[in-house]
């Protein structure tokens, strides 16, 4: 079954690396104009010409999902660039190597829900009104397995996911009636820098994280897009508030 896409414009934040890069390219390869957001301009312009090097049509726009101004900016210059938006796929992250809760530090709770959280919210309150007006869209907010369930030594990240989700869910349900579809994708391990950062340093960890999952390795980014291509398809009309586990079978276990 190959997937359809009624709507033309796609937006993605986190887009310069990892799985953000990765679904900006499967967008652009069904053929809808991609919006690409980071705060790394080096990552996002070498993925915006990669996407127009292979015959697609792509903008690289520098945000901070922090900051109201700036993400208020990228919805007007997507506007001006395309004059609409049909998918959002919210996924900038970061995670930040932490002890157990008693030990993190209150700088790092503010990084982790400023980025994470604070960062879903803004980009979906300047991107629901632009929905809205036009009769429709699909929104995608990147949480994470750590979002379903207990995440030891991760505990911010942990409440930063668990919040995507609750987030995803009420926005489900307030614009289910306008045609517009909210829903979050929870990765388990994905082979990417956040990955490498965390886990790579050491092999015993590396080892850990494949026999995580009962398929016996660690996700590939390709495995998100597909996912998120699915939600934002036309195939998934009638799915909202849903929180996808794609996870190799870790959260069945
Ligand atoms: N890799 C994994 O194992 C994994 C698992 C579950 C969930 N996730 C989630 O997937 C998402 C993508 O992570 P990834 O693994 O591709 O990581 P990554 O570090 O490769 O990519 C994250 C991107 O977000 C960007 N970013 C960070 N802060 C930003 C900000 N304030 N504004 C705009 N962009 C910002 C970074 O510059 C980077 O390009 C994150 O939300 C992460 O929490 C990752």
């Amino acid at each position: 079954m190959s997937m359809t896409f009624s709507g033309q414009v796609a937006l993605v934040t986190g887009a310069a690396a990892g799985i953000g890069r990765a679904t900006a390219l499967a967008f652009a390869q069904q053929g809808l104009k991609v919006v690409l957001a980071d705060i790394d301009e080096a990552g996002i312009r070498d993925g915006a010409e990669a996407i127009r090097a292979a015959g697609g049509e792509a903008i690289a726009v520098r945000c901070d999902v922090t900051r109201d101004e700036q993400v208020k900016a990228l919805i007007e210059q997507t506007l001006a660039q395309y004059g609409r938006l049909d998918y959002a796929f919210n996924n900038a992250g970061i995670e930040i190597e932490q002890g157990r809760l008693a030990e993190g530090s209150e700088a790092e709770f503010d990084a982790i829900m400023g980025v994470n959280v604070k960062g879903v919210w803004l980009c979906m309150k300047h991107q629901l009104p632009v929905m809205l007006a036009q009769g429709g869209g699909a929104i995608v907010n990147t949480a994470s397995v750590a979002g379903l369930g207990a995440a030891p030594k991760m505990s911010i990240y942990a409440a930063s996911k668990h919040a995507v989700i609750g987030l995803t869910k009420s926005a489900a349900i307030e614009y289910a009636k306008k045609q517009i579809r909210v829903n979050a994708v929870c990765p388990a391990v994905i082979d990417t820098d956040m990955f490498r950062r965390a886990y790579e340093a050491d092999p015993r960890k590396a080892e850990f994280a494949a026999a995580m999952h009962p398929v016996g390795r660690i996700g590939k980014v390709e495995e998100i897009a597909a996912a998120v291509l699915y939600l934002c398809s036309d195939g998934a009309a009638f799915t909202t508030g849903h929180a996808l586990a794609v996870d190799g079978g870790a959260t069945a276990i």
